[in-house]
């Protein structure tokens, strides 16, 4: 395999491993197709981080297919594949990393009593062997390799000394740390952090990088307890997603060390912070996963002042009550940036401020559904562009289109709706009456379409805050057994909500549905 030497940071540069596209897309609910889990990693490369987790490619098809996609796009970074400590799963993960610029393997096995007692049934002696043997099989084929001890917070800390002086002497170059429950505290994980600093031989010649679940709410506590104890990876997440109470939230982390980097040694990352929102919506909007309203330093009310003294303060000096300058976090989303009247090519120099590239046919559909939101809204904001064009891109993609569609409501008896659904060049027609012109035209659209399916999740959220906002509706149906994902965007909830469901059916269509991830001793388990 052919690579660019690993990169050695400088003493106090935190290493970020962002692993969105693997531990993040594990959410419940949270499935990206290929082309969109590139859009992701695009996203985090303009970002800066410093290392992409691009999936497990042992775990299907699919997500090997996604691993290497991402490993030929990606340059500047460098894209890690998860493998369980087997030689199928590491071979798996090596030739999915093998064409990027910078490969690493990323294996991992568990180490805690009750890890090896209920779930691995092996003793110590076997997990150490089976440490040193896959560590160096994927020596082989990487550089670059990481070990991690799965569930370390848990595990007896002089075994976790064994583990990883085993995992060093069979070339592991970063070792990991998990917090795989969200049950460790910030004072403890220093301790274990300072421990394995001082007993494990060889240490110095790895990076020591961290891995929390905020289970207990102290995911990002406990990742800047480490920094300060030393530690120069963090593996986090955008918005913190993540299996049950999510991962540590990079810009949680990236934004704690920028503000407060002193009380952590003066620990630094290399994102660009201007980026921090933009991906974070990009992230929200992709895998359908709102952001909490108060969400720090992404939420739509991390920098809104309600409170009337608050309010008084902010207008006598913005640091009464701000920590942190909003525009510095990529908060420009909430400023009017174009009018109707700004032409085609104020609207391309825009968005190409805003990091999107678009062809000349999909310019010429964007501002089209520019100068119709423009008509609809008073304030067109980045947020308003950003979404609007991922809707765009979005359903290009997809097979079924919303083409027409009439509904309405009266008081004696039930909502009715009509719909005409473009699929290629067939116009498909169909009309449903339901419990609201929502659910009526829902009911239109599989008359249209005929594609039987049970809708599990519906969720209408605001793009920017306003009466005249656009609404962004995510739907998830199943159908056989299999998830779907939808989303969709207008400034009226009901033709949002079509666009959503099309968006979902168009992927039952294509079979675009979520990767299911094998555990060790069954088919359906997925890893955290
Ligand atoms: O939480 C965890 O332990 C993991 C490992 C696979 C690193 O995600
Ligand atoms: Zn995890």
């Amino acid at each position: 395999m052919s690579h660019a030497e690993p990169h050695v940071p400088a003493a106090d540069r935190v290493i970020v491993f962002d692993t969105t596209l693997r531990d993040g897309e594990q959410s419940p609910g949270a499935t990206l197709t290929a082309d969109e889990k590139l859009e992701v990693a695009d996203a985090l490369v303009a970002l800066g981080v410093d290392v992409i987790e691009a999936g497990f490619p042992a775990a299907s098809p699919g997500d090997f297919e996604a691993v290497r996609a991402i490993a030929a796009r990606v340059k500047g970074a460098t894209v890690a594949g998860l493998a369980r400590c087997n030689e199928g799963d590491i071979e798996r993960a090596a030739r999915a990393v093998q064409g990027a610029q910078r490969p690493r393997i990323h294996t991992f096995i568990a180490t805690s009593e009750i890890h090896l007692t209920h779930k691995l049934r092996l003793s110590r002696e076997q997990v150490l062997d089976r440490v040193g043997q896959m560590v160096a099989f994927a020596r082989g084929f990487a550089e670059d390799v990481e070990f991690s001890a799965e569930d370390a917070t848990r595990s007896d800390w002089d075994f976790l000394v064994a583990v990883f002086g085993r995992a060093i002497e069979a070339g592991a170059t970063t070792l990991n740390v998990p917090d795989t429950v969200g049950y460790t505290t910030p004072d403890e994980y220093t301790a274990l952090i300072q421990h394995l600093q001082t007993r494990v031989p060889g240490i110095e010649r790895a990076i020591v990088s961290v891995h929390c679940h905020d289970d207990l709410g102290m995911a990002t506590a406990n990742t800047l307890a480490a920094v300060a104890a030393g530690a120069r990876q963090v593996e986090v997440t955008m918005n913190g997603i993540g299996e049950r109470a999510g991962n540590t939230s990079l810009e949680e982390v990236v934004m704690a060390l920028a503000t407060r980097g002193t009380q952590f040694g003066g620990a630094i990352t290399g994102v660009v912070k201007e980026r921090l929102v933009p991906t974070s919506r990009l992230v929200s909007s992709l895998t359908g996963l709102a952001v909490q309203v108060n969400k720090a330093i992404v939420g739509a009310n991390a920098f809104s002042h309600e409170a009337g003294i608050h309010q008084d303060g902010m207008l006598k000096d913005r640091s009464t009550y701000e920590i942190m300058n909003p525009t510095d976090v990529g908060w420009e989303g909430t400023k009017l940036v174009l009018g109707k009247h700004s032409g085609r090519a104020g609207f391309r120099s825009t968005l190409g401020d805003l990091g999107i590239r678009l062809d000349d046919t999909q310019l010429t559909e964007a501002y089209q559904r520019f100068l119709v939101l423009a008509d609809r809204k008073q304030a067109v904001t980045a947020a308003d562009l950003i979404a609007l064009v991922g809707d765009q891109l979005e359903a290009a993609a997809d097979g079924l289109r919303l083409d027409r569609w009439n509904a309405s409501l009266g008081s004696n008896g039930p909502a009715t709706a009509s719909v005409v659904v473009l699929r290629g060049g067939d116009e498909l027609v169909g009309d449903g009456a339901g419990n609201g012109p929502v659910d009526a035209l829902l009911k239109a659209i599989d008359a249209a379409v005929g594609l039987p399916n049970e809708l599990e999740y519906y969720h209408v959220e605001a793009v920017t805050p306003g009466e005249d906002a656009q609404g962004r509706v995510h739907v998830r149906i199943r159908a056989e057994g299999s998830v779907y994902n939808g989303h969709g965007l207008a400034t009226d909830i009901v033709e949002a909500s079509a666009r959503a469901y099309l968006a979902a059916l168009s992927h039952l269509e294509r079979g675009q549905q979520a990767a299911v991830i094998p555990g060790p001793g069954s088919s359906v388990s997925r890893w955290s």
